[in-house]
C-alpha cells in the first residue's frame, strides 16, 4: 500500500513536472528564464528517477531477506516439533482438536473410576486414546500426577503421552497413542461381551512375555528414572496390549513420585481393592515394594485366568456364599506337587505349556506377595529371575492375612463396601472403623 503511494506520488510529480516545462515554452519561448526552469524541472526529475531506482533495489532486496527468513522460521518450526515429537514433549491441543479428533467423543475404549477414554485420529492421522478425567479436585489432582509421572519417560513397555489439554473450568484430557489389543483383563479372565471387540484366551507363551515386559517396565520405573515413580495401581485393567501383545504399563493417576534417597513414602490409601498390599494399613508408609504386591497379585491372576478373590456359591443367599482366595489356591497347590491344576484350564485344554516356566513364575508371584516388604524382590531381580538369568527359591510360606479377614466377613451381613467389585481406593484411614475398611481394602473382588 505504502509502495503503491509513493509511485503514484512519483508518477504525477514527473508529469506535473514535465506539464510545466511544455507550459513554460509556450509562455516563454526559448528564453533565458525558460532554459532555468527546464534545467531545475529536468534536475527534479531524475532525482526522483533516482530516489525510485534506489527504493525499487532496497524493496526487492528486503522482500527476498524477508522470503529466506520466513522459510528459516517454518524450518525452525518443523525442525522443533519433530524434536518435541522424537523428545516425547506432550502438545498443548485446543479443546477444539481433540473434538474433531474423536468425532465429539463417540467411540468409548474404556472407562475407569475416574476417567472415562475415547478413541480419535490426529489430523495428521496418528491414532490416539484421549482420557477425559471428570470431577474438579479429584480431577486435577490425578491429571498433575499423571502428568507429572509419565511426561518425563520414555521406556516400550510405558504408554507414550503425546499431549493434552485443559480448557477453562472444563474436564482435563490426556491425549495418549492408541493401544490397539486394550487391557489385559479381557485376555486373560473368561470373556465377556468387551466394549470394542477386542479381547481373547491369550497363550501361555504371551502371558509368560507379558509378566517379563510388566517387570520392565516396573524397574524402569523404580530403578532407572530420576525420581524413583511409584505406579500404585497395577492391575490388568491398566496394563494394555500393543498389535504385539507386547504389555504396556498406563493409567498414571495414582503414581507418585519419591526421592531416590527415601525409602518409604507416607501418603494416603489409594490404589484399587485386591491388589494393595498391606503395609497400606499399617501407617509406615509405602515404597516401590507396594507395585512389587500389586505385580504378584496380577502374575497369579494371568496363571489361573481367574481374579485372586471370588465368590463361589448363591451370591443372593449370603450363608451359602464363600469366599475363595487363589494366592492361597496355588500355595496348597504347589505344596501337593500339583501346581499345573492351578492353571487356567483353558490354557490346559489348549496345551502347549512349559512346566518349568510355571513353576518359574508361581515362584516369583509368591516372592512378590509376601507380606513383609523386605522379603520381596527388586523388580530388575524379578526380571533376572523371569529370564532365567538366576535361579529362583522356593518362596517361605507367608501368613495370607486377607485368609482371616475374609473370614471375619463370612460372619458379618451387611457390608456394601465389599461388593464394590473393582473399585478405587483414595483416601486416609478411618479410624472409627478399621477392621471393616481393612476388609474392604484387601478384598474388593
Ligand atoms: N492408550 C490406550 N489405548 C487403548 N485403550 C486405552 C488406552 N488408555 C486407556 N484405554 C482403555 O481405557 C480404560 C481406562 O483407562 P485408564 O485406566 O487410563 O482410566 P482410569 O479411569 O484412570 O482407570 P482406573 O479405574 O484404573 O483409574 C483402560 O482399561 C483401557 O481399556
Ligand atoms: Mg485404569
Amino acid at each position: 500500500m505504502e509502495d503503491r503511494k509513493v509511485n503514484i506520488t512519483a508518477v504525477i510529480t514527473i508529469i506535473a513536472l514535465i506539464i510545466f516545462v511544455i507550459l513554460a515554452h509556450v509562455w516563454l519561448k526559448l528564453s533565458k528564464a525558460f532554459f532555468l526552469i527546464a534545467g531545475a524541472d529536468i534536475a527534479v526529475i531524475l532525482a526522483v528517477f533516482a530516489y525510485l531506482l534506489i527504493r525499487g533495489r532496497y524493496q526487492r532486496r528486503r522482500k527476498l531477506l524477508e522470503k529466506k527468513l520466513v522459510s528459516e522460521g517454518v524450518e525452525l518450526r518443523l525442525e522443533y516439533s519433530f524434536l518435541r515429537k522424537v523428545a516425547g514433549v506432550p502438545i498443548k491441543f485446543r479443546h477444539e482438536e481433540l473434538e474433531d479428533a474423536t468425532d465429539n467423543f463417540q467411540a468409548l475404549l474404556g472407562q475407569g473410576a475416574s476417567a472415562s477414554v475415547f478413541k480419535g485420529i490426529l489430523s495428521d492421522g496418528t491414532s490416539v486414546a484421549v482420557k477425559r478425567i471428570d470431577g474438579e479436585e479429584r480431577g486435577e489432582k490425578e491429571f498433575r500426577s499423571e502428568v507429572a509421572a509419565i511426561a518425563s519417560v520414555q521406556h516400550v513397555n510405558l504408554v507414550r503421552l503425546i499431549g493434552y489439554s485443559c480448557p477453562p473450568g472444563g474436564p482435563r484430557f490426556l491425549v495418549y497413542e492408541f493401544i490397539p489389543n486394550g487391557s489385559l483383563n479381557n485376555w486373560i479372565f473368561p470373556r465377556r461381551e468387551t466394549r470394542n471387540g477386542v479381547g481373547g484366551c491369550l497363550s501361555w507363551n504371551l502371558r509368560y512375555k507379558v509378566a517379563i515386559d510388566l517387570a520392565k517396565a516396573l524397574s524402569y520405573l523404580h530403578h532407572d528414572c530420576r525420581s524413583r515413580i511409584l505406579h500404585l495401581d497395577v492391575k490388568p485393567e491398566n496394563i494394555l496390549l500393543d498389535e504385539n501383545y507386547r504389555a504396556i504399563v498406563a493409567d498414571f493417576g495414582l503414581a507418585k513420585l519419591m526421592g531416590k534417597d527415601e525409602s518409604r513414602v507416607i501418603t494416603t490409601i489409594r490404589g484399587t481393592r485386591g491388589y494393595l498390599a498391606p503395609e497400606w494399613l499399617l501407617e509406615h508408609g509405602i515404597s516401590e515394594k507396594s507395585d512389587i504386591y500389586s505385580y504378584g497379585m496380577v502374575l497369579l491372576e494371568m496363571i489361573g485366568g481367574r481374579r485372586n478373590v471370588s465368590v463361589i456359591g448363591n451370591g443372593a443367599d449370603r450363608s451359602k456364599r464363600k469366599w475363595q482366595y487363589f494366592p492361597k489356591i496355588v500355595r496348597d497347590k504347589l505344596k501337593e506337587g500339583k501346581l499345573i491344576e492351578a492353571v487356567d484350564h483353558r490354557l490346559l485344554e489348549a496345551g502347549g505349556i512349559d512346566e518349568s516356566q510355571v513353576k518359574r513364575l508361581v515362584y516369583v508371584a509368591l516372592w512378590c506377595i509376601q507380606e513383609r516388604a523386605n522379603l520381596r524382590p527388586s523388580m530388575a531381580q524379578v526380571v533376572e529371575m523371569l529370564e532365567g538369568l538366576v535361579p529362583v527359591d522356593e518362596p517361605p510360606d507367608t501368613n495370607m492375612i486377607v485368609l482371616d479377614l475374609l473370614s471375619i466377613d463370612e460372619e458379618d451381613s451387611e457390608r456394601p463396601e465389599i461388593s464394590a467389585i473393582g473399585s478405587h481406593v483414595d483416601c486416609n484411614i478411618p479410624g472409627s472403623s478399621a477392621s471393616s475398611f481393612v476388609i474392604s481394602v484387601l478384598s474388593g473382588r
